[in-house]
């Protein structure tokens, strides 16, 4: 066995918000690489922090009439309780907003700049007034100046694809204060990436990526890097610069900091020597496990800023996908969007552990939660496999044999199997293939419960003279399920301890020249995990609605719009609006928030592309009454015409409702 030194790191989540459970695919899956670096006997650390900075969590503070520091201080317990108990064991848990991350990214930084890799310049930025504070993108709405739409973000639309300028909005507000945003200079400070083009370049070359990883960085690469806005103007809550008064980095800066700054931490609890990790030289393995949202700031900034600091670069990143619940975005009006709390109130976290292994893989692809799948998983591999096996077998042991487990191995030639499976399984978690390696220990459970079957102990029992056999068939499946539990000890570590201690053996390592137990005493069987029950997953649903009604303030503050013009009457009538029933609701392929709905308004069906995907899933619509302006000019969109506009209210995303008329009224009826 190697002993191979390795860092490990899962994104640091942000601070203003709760662990969700498509947080838990990221911390899990590294979890279960780290746990079976660990059984493998190398030197692994695992190491986190909460990323504390930033606009939201500095306005979120401001809301609720704290500071910065309770706020971030109260959800990291939140987010340690939640990761303990999901088992996600890091070696360190720390915090952004440490005085190991201050020092590291000021360190970082000088050297960027002592090496010329940081330029200053003056920009233009909308600015609140009454906040007086510079805004972000996202914290400015108004009309898409291309197609009217309301309700867009100051970068891009969403209903028309145009992307513009905050400046080109029309009606712009200022999310913060509803208060129109102003224009403002400001001197800003860069990070110069595009010095590092050639050095991304060989860095993309080493193999450091997963292929749909590379060939994203090789597009990036070939349409050119820009320099990267690392200030931000004061208020802020982060790290001032240095020399550089009222200018804070901006939060992406010092997060990846933060991987360094936990280790560092660590470091200094264990007596660790952080330059043989990130030394220039080290040749220590470092990973980083992230979701793809934020590969850019994985492969293109952290590397570049690494090497120009004089720091070691990363062995690699691993992306993973993103979680969807029943085939959809998790969305908080399902109830689909489930904080891992919520779970933890309702269902075992090991359950969950062992489907996401199940499903994951060492691609990016997405990955779906579909709750059917799951209680079927969890309830047939398990319960109804592993589990099962020592059920069948620890009676036996217990009642007719004293609890002590027979001195002969009745099959040697199948025990021997299941060690040397130990090779195979052993590669596909290294690899992060942990589906595949769920599919090979599931292959072997069921040899174990076939073998159980054939020698069919119930009825041996009751033949006398048969004891000795009976005592070497209970054993074999006694010694079968502790290589099974041994296998899937990094994906469920509880059920494993419990397990350990059921057969009365020490941690086990993993199980590369395992002997059997002979001749070897058991206590009592207790059952070590029960069946998934469809009311727990209908409790956290409803709860996760629930929740939903709880938060809604957490929205900004926003001043309605204000009543538009006077028009006469003749203005109004105009508008030809007609109630239409939905007859088909369906996704558009490559469309992020339309939905194509077919409508009958009475003597015809109209085709309409209506951007309320975000508020509403295609089987909710279908057969509902609503309300379309059915005289608009067609309109031709990438997809395909238009024929009319389906009336909705709502500030937009999940807030959104259409209108729906009083029962009784009918397709074709005009409304007036
Ligand atoms: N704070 C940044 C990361 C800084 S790392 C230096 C961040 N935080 S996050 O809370 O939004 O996300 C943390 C991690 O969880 C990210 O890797 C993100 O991709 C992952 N996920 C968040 N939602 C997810 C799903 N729905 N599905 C899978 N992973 C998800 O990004
Ligand atoms: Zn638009």
């Amino acid at each position: 066995m190697s002993d191979r030194k390795i860092l490990v790191t899962s994104a640091l989540p942000y601070a203003n918000g709760p662990i969700h459970l498509g947080h838990l695919v990221e911390y899990i899956q590294t979890d279960i690489w780290v746990r079976f670096q660990k059984q493998r006997g190398n030197q692994c650390y695992y190491v986190c922090a909460d990323d504390t900075h930033g606009t939201p969590i500095m306005l979120r503070a401001d809301r609720e009439g704290i500071t910065p520091e309770q706020l971030i201080a109260d959800v990291e317990q939140q987010h340690r309780a939640d990761f303990d108990e999901f088992g996600v064991d890091f070696d360190n848990y720390h915090s952004t907003h440490s005085p190991e991350n201050k020092e590291l990214s000021a360190l970082i930084y000088t050297r960027l700049r002592e090496g010329g890799h940081i330029s200053q310049r003056t920009i233009t930025q909308a600015y609140d007034p009454v906040k007086n504070m510079f805004l972000p993108d996202r914290f400015i709405k108004g009309e898409c100046p291309k197609c009217g739409a309301q309700d867009q973000y100051g970068d891009s639309c969403e209903a028309c694809g145009a992307t513009y300028a905050p400046t080109d909005l029309k009606n712009a507000v200022s999310v913060i204060s509803g208060e129109k945003p102003i224009e403002k200079d400001s001197e800003h400070y860069f990070f110069n990436l595009d010095d590092f083009t050639q050095m991304l370049k060989d860095w993309t070359q080493e193999g450091h990526l997963q292929h749909e990883v590379y060939n994203k960085m090789a597009e990036w690469l070939e349409n050119g890097l820009q320099q990267w806005d690392i200030s931000r103007d004061a208020p802020y809550f982060g790290f001032e610069i240095p020399d550089a008064p009222g200018k804070y980095f901006y939060v992406w800066l010092d997060a990846p900091i933060g991987y360094m700054a936990s280790f560092k931490h660590l470091c200094e609890k264990q007596g660790l020597n952080f330059d043989e990790f990130w030394g220039e030289d080290s040749d220590v393995e470092l990973y980083h496990f992230i979701g793809k949202d934020i590969i850019y700031f994985h492969a293109l900034f952290w590397p570049a800023m690494l090497s120009g600091a004089k720091f070691r670069t990363p062995s690699a990143i691993f992306a993973h996908g993103f979680l969807t619940v029943n085939g959809e975005k998790m969305s908080k009006s399902r109830g689909t969007f489930i904080k891992a709390r919520t779970y933890l109130d309702h269902l075992n976290p090991e359950y969950l552990r062992y489907y996401f292994a199940a499903k994951l893989s060492a691609g990016v692809e997405d990955i779906d939660l579909s709750f059917a799948d799951f209680t079927q998983r969890v309830n047939s591999d398990l319960v109804g496999k592993v589990v099962n096996i020592a059920s069948r077998c620890s009676g036996f042991i217990k009642k007719r044999f004293d609890g002590k487990l027979s001195s002969n191995c009745a099959e040697p030639e199948l025990f021997q199997q299941f060690v040397d499976a130990n090779d195979k399984i052993a590669e596909l978690y290294e690899k992060r293939e942990f589906g595949k390696a769920m599919r090979e220990i599931m292959a072997l459970a069921d040899k174990a419960n076939q073998y159980i079957d054939e020698k069919k102990p119930w009825i041996i029992a009751k033949e006398e003279g048969r004891d000795a056999e009976l005592h070497e068939i209970c054993s074999m499946g006694i010694n079968l399920f502790r290589l099974l539990v041994a296998y899937l000890k990094p994906v469920n570590p509880k059920l494993a301890a419990n397990a350990e201690s059921f057969l009365n053996i020490e941690a086990q390592a993993w199980p590369s020249e395992t002997q059997p137990l002979l001749d070897h005493g058991i206590n009592k069987f207790k059952p070590l995990m029960t069946r998934v029950e469809a009311d727990k997953i209908d409790a956290i649903i409803e709860a996760s609605r629930e929740n939903l009604e709880k938060e809604a303030p957490a929205q900004p503050v926003k001043k309605c719009e204000p009543i538009a013009e006077t028009i006469e009457f003749d203005d109004f009538a105009k508008i030809d609006l007609r109630i239409a029933k939905i007859i088909k609701a369906e996704h558009v392929k490559g469309a992020d928030k339309l939905l194509q709905l077919t409508v009958d308004i009475g003597d015809e069906t109209r085709n309409i592309f209506a951007g309320i995907k975000s508020a509403y899933a295609p089987e909710d619509l279908e057969g509902k009454l609503t309300v379309v302006v059915a005289n608009l000019k067609p309109r031709k969109m990438r997809f395909g015409l238009s024929e009319g506009m389906v009336l909705a209210a709502g500030p937009g995303g999940e807030d959104l409702w259409i209108l729906s008329p009083e029962q009784g009224a009918q397709p074709g009826m005009r409304v007036k």
